[in-house]
């Protein structure tokens, strides 16, 4: 809801979890307020304590500022900077007007939230040197706020904008945490949370990718703030490139958070009449803990993000191969798995790398995207039938933005990738990166990925890249425009996957990055699943979809029963283990099926029964997170709440001896429902909730789990 007082000119943002207020003082917007839901927001009666009685501090400094700039008195992170034809950096917005759409209106060639029938506040800022404006959207979506920066150069003169953040906000105080998503390959988005100080806190990431390290995702959260209780204030960035976001203490003892494209990799020249969009953040407060704002999280991202007809879909059970055979396969391997697969109920068949070229390690081919005849005879119609013949789908693994030095496409356009004049080629897995910037490039991926998935009765893609950019340099752009390669890199990709996606609605695109390094709300968009990582560990998957699970839903990651031992960590753990982590998630095998025993072929079996029949729940159910494998935990628990079902998930790492029951408190509960789970054992609801569950139901022996499905019976109450 948007709220404006005209004559005083507060604008008041709200759901029924939240508001943001903003005013207008001397010229400046101010964000006075983002919190709890306000019944009044004249918070003008605030000003003061803002700027104190300072003396020799610039009152501008002490300010929050909706959109600080650096020249005039703020001496912050500047979230809009532009240099102007004299080399003069000094930039200050001063407030020219706003409009109130009644539509949110759509941000061009950029992923984006949408919500039929949702209001949009646009406020117009101008600098009076340069007439560069900037037009601040908000757009209440859900219980959260879609924010975003056009800058139009309405000027004579050329500005190099140097800052352009998408969002930025104040919050009391300054005794916060932060909490965000650090990672590596196959150790993404691990929680960490430190207390701010008296510091400025900053993530990003300058690889040309959201990437492992941080996800684009930064919460500041009050001390006593835990999983279901105390005040949240997060910005998740709809992006999937390079990103910057901050923390920071201001001298008015408040805090200014900020969140947007990443200074260090991006400049952009913006002409006389030009315009430029940032891409969107998404803001969410929750007073209910890290849960409250995941459960807004995911409740946007399942609803607003993604327009695949798959979104809403039942995600069909998938085998891939890569584990099974890396790139050693041919056609009668292939069929081997699959056989197993069909007589186990899978229904999806995925062909990972190898399938093209001359591709049988990674140093080649990435490019020449036809058959290799040598492994599959009857090309990829005659592999993708015979899967269809035995009742699965076909799905097939693409690496579309990369090029092999080693391929006839380099040979034929060796400055067709990412690279520096004079500069040696950086290769990252022997492989170097496409230049997305340029239209030539961008209709090539178009067209061979319309000519290969209109070949043959492919249903699925899995849309891979494997490495960061170095040499962000494009042939394609003049040396005043370098510092744009990245984003308009960016562009590029979402230009390609608009038009793939929407050529090739009934395929389900996975998107990938050496497992979850891209994992983020801009490849959502295009994308309604992603594979969250190259670690198939069923403990290090604990951690992982814990962490992912912060912002992302269920829905959205790809979780696959692996081999044991590991391949990446060499731990065994039984199958029913990795099946029970795995169905957290879009549950899938990845392994060689026709290996297996025969008992864990029953197992494999009883697991795919097992998902069919609460897939449903998993995938439209509300994920709530009950016990942290972080720290010294040596548990992990979750919940999915759906329609009258709780399937309550825990697992135990290492078996103890001789301990004390630990317990497992449910979350959400109708308090005088009867809960009944499969064997008949009925509970109340406030028990499950405040007595909780104790969880002396692990078998003997390390790394086990338990899955229990709990029925709400409205028509019983247990005795007082
Ligand atoms: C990285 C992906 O994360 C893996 O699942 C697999 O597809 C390999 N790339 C193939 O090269």
């Amino acid at each position: 809801m948007i709220r404006i007082d005209e004559e005083k000119l507060i604008f008041h943002l709200s759901s029924p979890a939240f508001s943001y207020v903003l005013a207008v003082e001397d010229g400046r917007l101010l964000n006075l307020y983002w919190g709890a839901p306000l019944s009044c927001a004249d918070l003008n009666y605030l000003l003061p304590s803002f700027t104190g009685g300072a003396s020799f501090e610039l009152r501008e400094n002490r300010l929050p500022l909706e959109l600080p700039s650096v020249g005039t008195g703020w001496y912050g992170e500047a979230a809009l900077q532009a240099e102007n034809g004299d080399g003069n950096c000094v930039t200050s917005p001063v407030y020219g007007g706003y409009k109130v759409l009644p539509h949110k209106p759509e941000l061009p060639g950029l992923p984006q939230v949408h919500q039929e029938g949702a209001e949009t506040l646009q406020i117009q800022l101008v600098d009076p040197l340069t007439q560069l404006e900037a037009v601040l959207s908000y757009t209440v979506i859900g219980d959260g706020l879609a924010r975003s920066m056009q800058l139009v150069n309405h000027g004579g003169q050329s500005l190099c904008i140097t800052h352009m953040a998408s969002a930025c906000a104040t919050l009391y105080g300054h005794d916060l945490e932060v909490v965000h998503l650090r990672g590596a390959h196959a150790r993404e988005r691990h929680v960490v949370r430190t207390p701010l100080g008296q510091a400025a806190y900053r993530i990003e990431s300058q690889r040309g990718a959201s990437g492992h390290e941080e996800n684009p995702f930064l919460a500041a959260v009050a001390p006593n703030a835990a999983e279901h209780s105390g005040d949240v204030w997060s910005m998740n960035l709809i992006y999937s490139g390079s990103f910057a976001a901050s923390c920071q203490v201001t001298p008015g003892e408040n805090t200014a958070m900020m969140i947007g494209l990443n200074p260090a990799t991006t400049r952009w020249l913006l002409e006389p009449g030009e315009t430029f969009c940032t891409p969107e953040a998404v803001l969410v407060y929750s007073e209910r803990g890290l849960n409250g704002m995941s459960h807004i999280y995911h409740h946007i991202y399942r609803h607003c993000l993604c327009r695949s007809p798959w979104n809403d879909r039942q995600r069909p059970i998938l085998i891939n191969n890569w584990e099974a055979t890396y790139f050693n396969f041919n056609e009668d391997k292939i069929l081997d798995i699959a056989r197993t697969a069909a007589s186990l109920g899978i229904e999806l068949f995925v062909l990972d790398d190898g399938w093209f070229g001359q591709r049988d390690d990674d140093h080649r081919s990435l490019g020449d995207w036809y058959v290799n005849a040598r492994k599959l005879p009857h090309g990829l119609k005659g592999i993708a039938e015979k899967i269809n013949a035995l009742g699965l789908q076909f799905g097939l693994w693409f690496e579309p933005e990369m090029i092999s030095p080693d391929s006839d496409l380099y040979r034929a356009h060796p400055d067709w990738c990412l690279h520096a004049p004079g500069r040696p080629r950086t290769e990252a897995r022997h492989q170097l990166i496409l230049d997305l910037t340029r239209p030539d490039v961008q209709n090539f991926i178009i067209q061979m990925l319309t000519e290969t998935l209109s070949s043959a009765p492919i249903s699925y893609v899995k849309w891979d890249m494997n490495r960061n950019m170095t040499e962000a340099f494009s042939a394609f752009l003049p040396a005043n425009r370098q510092m744009e390669t990245q984003h308009r890199y960016m562009l590029g990709l979402y230009h390609i996957l608009e038009e793939v996606t929407t050529s090739f609605p009934e395929v389900l695109f996975e998107s990938c990055s050496g497992g979850g390094g891209r994992f983020d709300a801009g490849m959502l968009y295009y994308m309604p699943q992603t594979w969250t990582s190259d670690d198939t560990d069923a403990i290090e998957r604990l951690k992982i979809q814990y962490g992912t699970s912060f912002v992302y839903p269920a829905a959205a990651m790809g979780a696959h029963i692996s081999a044991s031992p590991n391949h990446q960590v060499g731990r065994h753990t039984s199958m029913q283990m990795r099946g029970d982590v795995a169905l957290g998630g879009n549950f899938g095998f990845e392994l060689d099926l026709s290996r297996l025993s025969a008992e864990d072929l029953v197992t494999a079996k009883s697991m795919v029964e097992k998902v069919k029949r609460l897939r449903h729940i998993t995938q439209n159910g509300e994920f709530t997170r009950l016990i942290s494998p972080f720290g010294d935990s040596n548990y992990a628990a979750w919940q999915f709440t759906h329609e009258n079902q709780v399937l309550l998930c825990c697992y135990r790492k290492l078996n103890e001896p001789n301990p004390c029951a630990a317990r497992v408190f449910l979350q959400g509960l109708r308090p005088e429902a009867a809960y009944i789970d499969e064997d008949g054992h009925a509970y109340s609801g406030s028990a499950l909730m405040h007595a909780g569950l104790p969880m002396n139901f692990f078998p003997r022996q390390d790394f086990t789990s338990r899955v229990i499905l709990f029925t709400r019976q409205s028509e019983r109450k247990l005795p007082s």
